[in-house]
């Protein structure tokens, strides 16, 4: 891995215990606050996706906001939120998924996407991989032309990325 990515990644602070006991959280605003870290990022990203044709990045409420705004900025692309219950106030489609106790629920508005949209579906984090197969599920309801799945830091160990079932090009740009 190239060297800043490397002190990028290293950057990130491990909390143990934390939302709960047994849980490592991965803290990346120890990455985010540094500005050399957050440019190797975007730049990083940028290099990746600058020739896919991106029209719409759909950022996840709400780690998924922070990189997607900058990302659909840097790329010339509009902006769409997939969001928590209660917050999007147009007609939206929605879909569940599990927790480790109970269901959570994303939504997405129905004339967020078109057929014409190549997306970038962006988060911080792949963990169970939950979050993220709602929201491919959501774009799936528009007929776009091509899906980009991309996480800042995706947890290995817990295979989130065989729950994705999905043709898509899925990347992370950090693996643990
Ligand atoms: C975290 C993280 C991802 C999701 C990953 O979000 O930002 O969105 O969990 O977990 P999964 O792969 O097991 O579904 P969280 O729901 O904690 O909310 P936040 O982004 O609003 O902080
Ligand atoms: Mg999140």
């Amino acid at each position: 891995m190239d060297v800043k990515l490397q002190e990028a990644k290293d950057s990130i602070r491990d909390i143990v215990d934390f939302p709960k006991e047994g849980i490592v959280f991965k803290d990346i605003t120890t990455m985010l606050k540094d500005e050399k870290h957050l440019n190797t990022l975007v730049e990083s990203l940028y290099e990746q996706y600058k020739d896919k044709g991106i029209t719409k990045i759909v950022g996840l409420e709400s780690r998924g906001f922070i990189l997607g705004t900058v990302l659909a900025y840097k790329l010339g692309a509009g902006f769409v939120p997939v969001r928590k219950p209660g917050k999007l106030p147009a007609p939206t489609y929605s879909e569940k998924y599990s927790l480790e106790y109970g269901e959570d629920e994303m939504f997405i508005h129905q004339d967020a996407l078109n057929s014409e949209d190549v997306i970038l579906l962006h988060d911080d984090l792949l963990a169970t991989g939950g979050t993220a197969k709602a929201s491919i599920n959501l774009i799936s309801k528009f007929n776009v032309k091509n899906v980009f799945v991309n996480f800042l830091v995706e947890l290995d160990f817990l295979n989130g990325r065989e729950k994705l079932d999905t043709d898509y090009q899925v990347d992370s740009l950090f693996h643990f």
